[in-house]
């Protein structure tokens, strides 16, 4: 009787507290008892139905709701509900977004990049909105929208980038190793390629680049544009001057062969101009393309060495090599042909300069010749006109 009174009593009064206070939400399942609804609508029909199954595989499953949404402790909810703040576990991150150049964004700060709040995946995850796949994807939500480009001056990168070799290689060969945005610019702190600091900025670019291409960096920073640049001369020429930093094409292809001498010779003027003069240009002008020999098949493209240097490409001493790549026969001779010979510059190509001069003084004076020799040919074949007229007399006349 005494033990039946009891149990009455108790149960009386934790009713009372259910209904009298209220509920403390703790569990997943305690919220997700309404919001499991993935139709459930706010009053202003905004979706606030949350995924179970989705979230509960996601990285995050085995947190609270609470553990996110702090201020959400018991239902009815408080009117203003504060955003999430993911800063609390993830410091680093959070931290370095700040000064970056996404650091304004209006949107949640870090949903932008890692998709919905509920299925987020660690990086490793093809599900993962930054998995190595999938970050030109998630940065071309905003850098493949012409009207966004045009807002903020910024070229439109994703189509450019995933026709290039890069894009190519990750999107049609699923190659995890080649390099998508996240591989060049970093992930959180991404600074614009004007400052210093930033991965992009010229100076820096041969190592970002370096990070996989290790053999050719080291070349490059053997060779003299290499060395100029380490030395702050920003007039010598980093991978994306050569290569482009979006459009990477195959260098072997014709397009980059053909294109490529005219980026060299946009410094370099007047060894462009006489290359041009030469039969190796002629011949790759000849419409169509040719294989003929363009700066770096003598130059080399990567640790390129001045003529006085020994181990270079076009140091007297290896210029039957150079050229013996493609003319089987070359011998100390043949190598004596210039490929940059330029005949209105005596003192550097003195035989060429007089040979020139007296080709041109020859061609004047044969000219000249035959115009005086035209010239007094025909007073002479009109005088002798005049001169049988007026033998005929009058009869005419
Ligand atoms: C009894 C049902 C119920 C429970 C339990 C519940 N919610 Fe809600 N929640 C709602 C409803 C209804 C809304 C729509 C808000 C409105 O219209 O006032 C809502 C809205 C929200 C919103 C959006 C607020 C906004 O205005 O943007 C968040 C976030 C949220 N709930 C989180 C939670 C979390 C976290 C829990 C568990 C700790 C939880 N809810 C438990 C019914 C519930
Ligand atoms: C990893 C942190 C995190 C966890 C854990 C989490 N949420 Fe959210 N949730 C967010 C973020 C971020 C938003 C976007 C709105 C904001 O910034 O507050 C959001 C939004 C919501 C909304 C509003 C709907 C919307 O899309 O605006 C509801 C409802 C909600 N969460 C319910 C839940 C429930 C229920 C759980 C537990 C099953 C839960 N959340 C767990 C981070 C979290
Ligand atoms: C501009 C896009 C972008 C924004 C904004 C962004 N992230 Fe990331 N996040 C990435 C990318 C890309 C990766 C993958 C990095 C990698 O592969 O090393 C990543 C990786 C992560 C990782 C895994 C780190 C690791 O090394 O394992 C965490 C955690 C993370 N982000 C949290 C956040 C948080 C928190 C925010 C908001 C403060 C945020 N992210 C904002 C793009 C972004
Ligand atoms: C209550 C703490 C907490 C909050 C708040 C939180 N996370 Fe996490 N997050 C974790 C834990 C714990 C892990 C798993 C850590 C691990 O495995 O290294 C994780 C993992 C991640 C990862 C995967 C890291 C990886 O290995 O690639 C990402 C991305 C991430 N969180 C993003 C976010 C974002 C975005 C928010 C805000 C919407 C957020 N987190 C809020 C605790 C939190
Ligand atoms: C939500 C849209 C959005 C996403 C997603 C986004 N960005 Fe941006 N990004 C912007 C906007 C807007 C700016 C211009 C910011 C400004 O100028 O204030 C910008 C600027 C930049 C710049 C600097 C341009 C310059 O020189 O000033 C780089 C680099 C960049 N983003 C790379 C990335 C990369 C890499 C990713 C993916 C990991 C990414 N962005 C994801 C919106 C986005
Ligand atoms: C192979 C390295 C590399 C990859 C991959 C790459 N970028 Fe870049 N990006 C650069 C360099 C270097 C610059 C500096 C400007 C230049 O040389 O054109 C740059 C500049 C930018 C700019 C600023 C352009 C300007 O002129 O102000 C944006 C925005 C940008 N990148 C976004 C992206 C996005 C989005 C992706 C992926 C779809 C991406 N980048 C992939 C190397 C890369
Ligand atoms: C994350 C690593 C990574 C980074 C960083 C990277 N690349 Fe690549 N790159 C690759 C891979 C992998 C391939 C091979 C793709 C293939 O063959 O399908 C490649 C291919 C190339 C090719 C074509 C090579 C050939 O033989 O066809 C060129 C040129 C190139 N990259 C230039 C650059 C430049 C310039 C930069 C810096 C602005 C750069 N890469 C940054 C990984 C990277
Ligand atoms: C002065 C222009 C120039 C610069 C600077 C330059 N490259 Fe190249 N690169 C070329 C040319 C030209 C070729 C084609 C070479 C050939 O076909 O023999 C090439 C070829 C390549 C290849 C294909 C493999 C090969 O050797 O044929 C890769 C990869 C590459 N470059 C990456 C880089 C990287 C990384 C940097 C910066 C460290 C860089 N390049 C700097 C002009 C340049
Ligand atoms: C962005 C401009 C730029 C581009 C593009 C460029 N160069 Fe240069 N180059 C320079 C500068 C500046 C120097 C002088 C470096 C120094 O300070 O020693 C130089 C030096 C040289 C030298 C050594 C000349 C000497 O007198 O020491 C050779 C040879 C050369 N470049 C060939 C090439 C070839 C071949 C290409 C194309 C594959 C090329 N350059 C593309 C700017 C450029
Ligand atoms: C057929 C081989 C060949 C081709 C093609 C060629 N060069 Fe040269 N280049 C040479 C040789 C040999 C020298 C050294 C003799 C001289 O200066 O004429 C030289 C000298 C130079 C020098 C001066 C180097 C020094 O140490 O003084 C520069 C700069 C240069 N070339 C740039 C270019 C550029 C730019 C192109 C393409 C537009 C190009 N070359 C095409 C063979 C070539
Ligand atoms: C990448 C290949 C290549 C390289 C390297 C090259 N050439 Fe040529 N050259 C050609 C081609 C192709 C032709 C036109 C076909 C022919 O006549 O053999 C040509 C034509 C010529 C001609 C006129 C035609 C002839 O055969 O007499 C001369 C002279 C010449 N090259 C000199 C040189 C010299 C000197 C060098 C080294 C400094 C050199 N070439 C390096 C490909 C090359």
């Amino acid at each position: 009787m005494k033990t039946v009174s009891s149990i009455t009593l108790t149960l009386a009064v934790s009713t009372f507290l259910f209904f009298a206070t209220p509920r403390a939400l703790v569990a997943q399942t305690d919220c997700l008892g309404c919001h499991g609804d993935t139709s459930m609508q706010d009053a202003s029909g905004h979706n606030v139905g949350v995924d179970a199954h989705k979230f509960g595989e996601s990285i995050h499953g085995v947190l609270k709701c609470g553990d996110c949404h702090t201020t959400i402790k018991d239902y009815p909810h408080p009117d203003q509900v504060t955003p999430v703040k993911c800063d609390t576990c993830h410091a680093d991150e959070a931290a370095g977004l700040v000064g970056s150049v996404h650091a304004s964004r209006a949107e949640h700060p870090c949903t932008s990049c890692h998709g919905d709040a509920h299925s987020i995946f660690p990086k490793t995850d093809p599900r993962s909105a930054v998995y190595p796949l999938n970050v030109p994807h998630t940065c071309g939500a905003c850098h493949g929208n012409d009207a966004m480009a045009k807002k903020h001056g910024l070229p439109n990168v994703y189509p450019m980038y995933i026709d290039s070799i890069h894009g190519f290689a990750l999107s049609k060969e699923g190659l995890l190793v080649a390099a998508n945005c996240q591989s060049c610019h970093g992930s959180h702190h991404i600074l614009s390629h004007t400052d210093p600091l930033s991965s992009t900025y010229k100076v820096n670019v041969p190592k970002t680049c370096g990070k996989c291409h290790a053999g050719i960096t080291a070349n490059y920073e053997s060779g003299v544009h290499g060395k100029a640049v380490a030395a702050g001369h920003l007039d010598a020429p980093v991978c994306s001057d050569c290569h482009t930093a979006h459009a990477i094409e195959q260098p072997t292809a014709a397009a980059f062969r053909m294109q490529s001498t005219p980026i060299c010779g946009n410094c370099h003027k007047e060894k462009f101009s006489t290359y041009r003069d030469t039969f190796h240009s002629q011949l790759g002008s000849l419409g169509g393309y040719v294989e003929t020999a363009r700066c770096w098949d003598c130059h080399g493209a990567h640790e390129i060495l001045p003529a006085s240097d020994p181990r270079s490409p076009i140091a007297p001493a290896n210029l039957v090599k150079t050229c013996g790549r493609c003319h089987a026969g070359a011998n100390a001779s043949f190598v004596k042909y210039q490929p940059h010979a330029n005949a209105r510059n005596r003192k550097l190509n003195p035989a060429l300069y007089y040979v020139t001069l007296f080709m041109n003084l020859l061609l004047i004076g044969v000219l000249t010749f035959f115009m005086i020799h035209t010239l007094l040919w025909l007073i002479r074949s009109r005088y002798d006109q005049i001169k049988a007229r007026a033998a005929k007399g009058g009869k005419n006349a």
